[in-house]
Order: structure tokens, then C-alpha cells, then sequence
């Protein structure tokens, strides 16, 4: 039997769609969501996730701000813009898009967006209200991945979730966000001994450790749904995810492809975000 594909290009159309819909009823009320994005240096990979989010916030019918600062931006003026940007009503999320030059502390420039704007959910405010339960912005691909598998049909309570990567940008949120959901999260990293076995016994397995194709059919519980986070660049040029997807078909009951899986959940929810902290602050 082979596994249903997890669409996340159709979903996360569905929804850019149902977004646009509600900002333009927003309008109506004289709310416009508005989000700030800030892009320090020349890094050619960023300056194109940058020109995808400014698109797609357009098409959103969002108030969008991009400030493309030079490569030589000292730490105090980018923390004065994001002061800024904190206190500009127009503007109701920023993300500082990563990485930043070398000279300037990450964590500093993070740490200054105010927590009812930090879109991305990186902050360590957010990071704890994550983690306590609080209302918060969730971090972008950590909450596509939990809507990927709602509408894949699957409700992770009671589920054993496994998590194999334990980066602060998704293996720990997800499997935060995965115990939120009632499931039993088990996290595995590379000083997991005996992974294959933990894996293998998985309703749900969520893969995020950045090797192309390291996640083979023995790791996978027939029937399981596996999401597959990784985005690595073969040498032929070609994309592949952490998961061997051709392998583990015709085992998983669901699986994610790359690209065209979680990819393009994660812009998605950055604009559910800048609605949700539209909407907060409207009141
Ligand atoms: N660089 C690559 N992905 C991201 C992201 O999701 N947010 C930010 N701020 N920078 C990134």
C-alpha cells in the first residue's frame, strides 16, 4: 500500500487563501496587518526568502516593509530600527531575517523585538510561553507542521510522536507543540543510542536533522505519518529531504515530500502571525 501525500503546497494555499479573505473583512474595519522584515548584508539565499515573504504578504493585502540594510550595519543601529519597529503602529510583526553578519550578536537582536511582534517565535518570552502553555506566536515551521498533520486527518493526543533533531528552531518547539497536543513526545538526537528501534515505534515521526535522505523505511512503524523537515541540495542539483522518501512509501500512512511538504507551511503561518498579532492588538 502506498502512503497519501501530505500535499503542504495545497495546504498552505488553502491557507493563504482563507487569510486573504480575513484581512480583506479587517479592512473593513480599518485594520490592516502589517509585517516589518529586515534583511542585514547581501546573502543571496536570504534575499530571495525575503523577496518571497514580501510577495507574499502583498498578496496577503498586508501593509509590507522590508528594510534592506548594508552588509557594514553596526549592532547598535539595527538594534535602533528594531526599536523602531517596536514602536510603529503600522507594523505588527517583525522578523529579522538570519543569519546576520558575523560582528552582530543574533541573540541581542532577537531579544529586542517585542514579544506581541516576534513573528518568527524565536524570542526567549516566546520560547517560554511555548513551553509553559502561555498565548504566544508560535515559531513558523514548528506550527506548520502540527497543521500538516491535523489535515492530514491525524490527531497526535495519545499518539507517540517522535522527534528526531533537537535544534532550537524546530526539533524542541515541535515536540513542545507536539505534548501540547496531547501526544507522547519522545525526542532522538546523534548521541541517541538504538534510534532505529525508538523510531521505528512511532505513530508519528517528525524528521528535522539536515541529512539528505538519512531516515530509511527500517525507522519508519507501518502506518506511521512522517513529516520530513529537511531541505538539503543534492550534487545533481536536485532537492532531497532528511527522509529517503522513495524508501519509506509504501510503509508511512502519510508522508511529507520534499519539496512541496513542509517547505511551504512555514511562510504561511508567518502570515497567519502578522494576522493573529493584528487582531490582538485591534483587540
Ligand atoms: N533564515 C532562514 N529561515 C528563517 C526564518 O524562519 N526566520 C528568520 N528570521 N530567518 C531565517
Amino acid at each position: 500500500m502506498s502512503a497519501k501525500v501530505i500535499d503542504g503546497k495545497r495546504i498552505a494555499q488553502e491557507i493563504r487563501e482563507e487569510i486573504r479573505l480575513e484581512t480583506a473583512r479587517l479592512k473593513e474595519r480599518g485594520i490592516v496587518p502589517g509585517l516589518a522584515v529586515v534583511l542585514v548584508g547581501g546573502d543571496p539565499a536570504s534575499a530571495v526568502y525575503v523577496g518571497s515573504k514580501e510577495k507574499t504578504c502583498k498578496e496577503m493585502g498586508f501593509h509590507s516593509e522590508v528594510h534592506r540594510l548594508p552588509e557594514e550595519t553596526t549592532e547598535e543601529q539595527l538594534l535602533a530600527l528594531v526599536s523602531d519597529l517596536n514602536r510603529n503602529e503600522a507594523v505588527h510583526g517583525i522578523l529579522v531575517q538570519l543569519p546576520l553578519p558575523k560582528h552582530i550578536h543574533e541573540k541581542a537582536v532577537i531579544d529586542a523585538i517585542a514579544v506581541e511582534k516576534d513573528v518568527d517565535g524565536f524570542s526567549p518570552q516566546s520560547t517560554g510561553n511555548l513551553v509553559i502553555g502561555d498565548e504566544s506566536l508560535l515559531p513558523c515551521t514548528p506550527a506548520g507542521i502540527i497543521e500538516l498533520i491535523r489535515r492530514a486527518g491525524v490527531d497526535p493526543a495519545g499518539k507517540h510522536a517522535v522527534v528526531i533533531g533537537r535544534s532550537n528552531i524546530v526539533g524542541k518547539p515541535v515536540a513542545m507543540l507536539l505534548l501540547r497536543e496531547n501526544a507522547t513526545v519522545t525526542i532522538c538526537h546523534s548521541r541517541t543510542d538504538n534510534m532505529e528501534a525508538i523510531a521505528s515505534q512511532a505513530d508519528i515521526l517528525v524528521v528535522a536533522i539536515g541529512k539528505p535522505k538519512a531516515i530509511g523505511r527500517r525507522y519508519v512503524k507501518p502506518g506511521a505519518v512522517v513529516i520530513d523537515v529537511g531541505v538539503n541540495r543534492l550534487e545533481t542539483g536536485k532537492l532531497a529531504g532528511d527522509v529517503d522518501y522513495d524508501d519509506c512509501l509504501d510503509v508511512a500512512g502519510a508522508i511529507t515530500p520534499v519539496p512541496g511538504g513542509v517547505g511551504p507551511m512555514t511562510i504561511a503561518m508567518l502570515m497567519q502571525n502578522t494576522l493573529k498579532a493584528a487582531k490582538r492588538k485591534a483587540g
